[in-house]
């Protein structure tokens, strides 16, 4: 039987998943010093002995892991997933694999451990992000994507590299982080991309990664471990929507299957200092109902800088996004999709005889809910359980049910998504 989704989910049961919800994502290597994306080092084709100053110089001082997991926590978030190792090649744990490692910079600590630790001590769930490329390794065979991708002189000389070795490698240091740091819920490859091709190279993907023995090992050491669909298998959580949400919830074959929108707060992942993309908070907790009205999760990123702080942007977005999920957050644990159609501009999520209505604009007096006729016992607001008044209603369509016109106060209240909670009679 083939491992689709449609046919078996191959993993750990991903149900914690599917009720969390909300994720925090967390891009962090060296990167951070340059400051100017995390593909810093292929966009401006740095070789690796000129990206060597940004390991020299790599010392998070203000770096506190405890600090960041309480503001994940207090952000509403369940899980998190932090980069162990971006496409540079730099480990941000002890791996005894190489020496591009976190331990041989200047802050000499294993920062990877000190996060997954005070994540855990907060109560949220542990994901790893991994990079399948690594830009660092003396096997890895430049393609396309590659920073001496143009450089010929560099492709002469590697031009022998054994791809088989590289991959030996992946797995030996995926097996360090599955074997050394505890428990792991969710394990999160960086990507695949078996369809690029350059007239001189080919892109990469499970041949190269060897991705079904990789699975097995993975496995083998954690078989309660969910894995994302980047192994290039076609199986796993559906994180494919990157910087996106999709029109509707993803389906295979007709049917919901378990997907995560990750998404980034200015358009780059890791710290990027002059980028000014900001998107207001209001539109994050858009996207965070709108992937939740359509069964999905959302898993939000944040780029820390190279002293080992979030970025005051980032932290005034999480403190105002931990206000409205203190109030609304019931709106989102455990809920989904609701068959009912919601009114314009909002959305519904449900969770079980509980409809909440999200106003992404506020209306004057009424607003009609179509196909509730009969049907509502209770309606509040949900930020301070305030009685909405509402009517049954006449359908003016000829076929369809009755309606509901609920009556709501001029003023909206002072919460950036106002969210109704509807008590079904069913
Ligand atoms: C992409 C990028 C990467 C980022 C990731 C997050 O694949 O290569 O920089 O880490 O998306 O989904």
């Amino acid at each position: 039987m083939t491992k689709t989704q449609a046919t078996a989910w191959p993993y750990g049961d991903p149900t914690w998943l599917v009720n969390d919800r909300f994720g925090l994502f967390i891009h962090w290597g060296l990167y951070a010093l340059p400051a100017r994306h995390e593909w810093v080092m292929s966009y401006e084709q740095i070789e690796p002995q000129k990206y060597q100053k940004y390991f020299d110089y790599f010392e998070p001082d203000l770096f506190d892991a405890k600090k960041w997991a309480k503001i994940a926590k207090e952000a509403g978030m369940k899980y998190f997933v932090i980069t162990t190792k971006h496409h540079e090649g730099f480990a941000l744990w002890d791996s005894k694999l190489t020496d591009f490692k976190v331990t041989n910079t200047p802050i000499k600590r294993d920062l990877l451990r000190e996060i997954i630790e005070a994540f855990r001590e907060e109560g949220l769930k542990v994901g790893l992000y991994h990079s399948l490329l690594d830009w660092n390794h003396p096997e890895f065979p430049v393609d396309g994507l590659h920073p001496q991708k143009a450089d010929e002189e560099f492709k002469k000389k590697t031009a022998n590299r054994d791809v088989t070795k590289y991959t030996e490698f992946l797995h030996e240091q995926v097996r360090e982080l599955l074997t050394n740091y505890g428990k792991i819920d969710y394990l999160w490859f960086d990507f695949s991309y078996p369809q690029m091709t350059w007239d001189w190279a080919n892109g990469k993907g499970k041949d190269e990664w060897q991705s079904e023995k990789l699975e097995d090992l993975i496995l083998e050491l954690q078989p309660h471990i969910l894995l994302n669909n980047r192994l290039d298998l076609k199986r796993g959580v559906d994180t494919s929507p990157e910087q996106v949400l999709p029109k509707e919830g993803l389906k295979e074959d007709g049917r919901p299957i378990v997907w995560e929108s990750c998404q980034t707060m200015n358009g780059s992942w890791g710290y990027h200092r002059d980028n000014m993309d900001w998107k207001p908070t209001e539109m994050l907790i858009k996207m965070l109902i709108e992937a939740v009205s359509k069964d999905g999760n959302l898993l939000l990123n944040v780029g820390p800088n190279g002293r080992g702080e979030f970025d005051g942007l980032d932290t005034k977005r999480l403190k105002d996004i931990s206000e409205w999920m203190r109030l609304h957050s019931r709106a989102v644990y455990g809920a989904g999709s609701s068959h009912y159609p919601a009114p314009l501009d909002c959305r519904y999520t449900q969770k079980g005889n509980r409809l909440y209505l999200h106003l992404f604009a506020w209306p004057f007096k009424h607003i009609h809910l179509e196909k509730l006729g009969g049907r509502v016992d209770y309606v509040q607001m949900l930020n301070d359980a305030s009685e909405i008044l509402f009517e049954e209603e006449k359908s003016t369509k000829k076929s369809g049910a009755d309606n509901i016109k609920l009556t709501l106060p001029v003023q909206k209240p002072d919460v950036k998504i106002p969210v109704i909670e509807i008590f079904l009679k069913e």
